[in-house]
């Protein structure tokens, strides 16, 4: 029986991890503890707000008061920090909630469980920390980080930071570095929901430069499962998750388009983002030695994801 703190519940993948533990471990109690950013959104919680291993508080993982005495009153035996500033346009326009939460967030998590040998901390990072793959030999997790935007340099900072408390504190940490996500109520901010809401409206659908930037996508689903197995076996070290799907934006943004029935005449390139990572791409071999894999096909995914938004 664990006693889980979930960072960051109530957004996108901290709202199916919450749900996924409730689920499928129901001797475990979960406490959800989010700031509620505008990223956040508790109706994803609705299905288990009532449940009684369910617990939810709103503070933020940067305050080292509400974070210290959160822990003592809970005694996690798990912490997962999913909690984070997560949209890499915004990252390029300001950059300091960023550094308040991917960096000190996490360092003030850190600093609340330093004497306490027996929680086991799992940091939610991202592919993003590789920076782009130039050769299309996919990242092995011994590979040099070389974040190249805002968003992925404070990811890439915390896990040092992490590798830093666990080599001084004997901390037992798992880092997870997951590739692009996707699933039913995604912000409207990220490229999938947003592409599917605009073609909905009949609107034109921005693409950044030729489009031709390629990403790896991976279900929710499988992203929580992921972070729910290495988690609860005490998974020390770092892990890829990756499905091996890899699409370009534009066969991303097309599919949308032809599962819509609308043509690709509403597709506009602009000018591309700066900096922006030509190619992403993870060997997640490490994770699947252990038995893990992910079963989502991405175009039936899309589908699904198209007629629950009404497009
Ligand atoms: N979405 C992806 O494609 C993807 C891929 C790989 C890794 N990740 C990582 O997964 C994690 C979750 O991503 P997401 O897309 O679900 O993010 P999200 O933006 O949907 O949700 C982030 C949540 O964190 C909360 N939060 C933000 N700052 C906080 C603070 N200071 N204290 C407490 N709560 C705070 C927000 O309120 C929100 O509920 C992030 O760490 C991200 O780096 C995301």
């Amino acid at each position: 029986m664990d006693r889980v703190l979930i960072t960051g519940g109530a957004g996108f993948i901290g709202s199916y991890l919450v749900r996924a533990f409730i689920e499928k471990h129901p001797e475990d109690i979960v406490l959800n503890v989010d700031k509620l950013t505008y990223a956040a959104d508790l109706h994803r919680l609705s299905k288990v707000e009532n449940h009684p291993n369910y617990r939810f508080i709103q503070a933020d993982i940067a305050s080292y008061d509400d974070m210290q005495g959160i822990i003592d009153d809970f005694a996690p035996t798990l912490i997962i920090n999913v909690a984070a500033e997560s949209h890499v346009d915004k990252s390029i326009d300001c950059i300091s909630p960023f550094l308040h939460t991917n960096i000190h967030g996490v360092t003030n998590l850190l600093n609340c469980i330093a004497d306490k040998k027996d929680v086991h901390f799992v940091q939610v990072s991202t592919d993003e920390v590789y920076g782009p793959n130039h050769n299309n030999i996919p990242f092995v997790e011994t590979d040099a980080r070389r974040p190249q935007n805002p968003y992925a340099a404070t990811k890439a900072s915390a896990e040092m930071i992490v590798e830093s408390f666990s080599n001084t504190y004997g901390i037992k940490t798992t880092i997870t570095r997951g590739c692009n996500t996707y699933g039913t109520d995604q912000h409207c901010e990220k490229l999938i929901p947003k592409m599917i809401a605009l073609a909905k409206a009949n609107q034109s659908l921005p693409i950044y430069g030729d489009g031709k930037q390629t990403r790896e996508w991976l279900s929710v689903h499988d992203h929580v499962k992921a972070i729910a197995f290495l988690a609860k076996n005490r998974q020390v070290g770092t892990y890829n998750i990756g499905s091996g799907i890899i699409r370009t934006n534009m066969e991303v943004v097309s599919c949308i388009l032809d599962l819509c029935k609308l043509s690709s005449s509403g597709i506009v390139h602009m000018e591309d983002r700066l900096g922006h990572d030509r190619a992403y791409g993870i060997n997640s071999q490490k994770l699947r030695n252990l038995g893990w894999s992910s079963d989502r096909e991405f175009e039936a995914e899309l589908k699904r994801i198209v007629s629950i938004m009404g497009a």
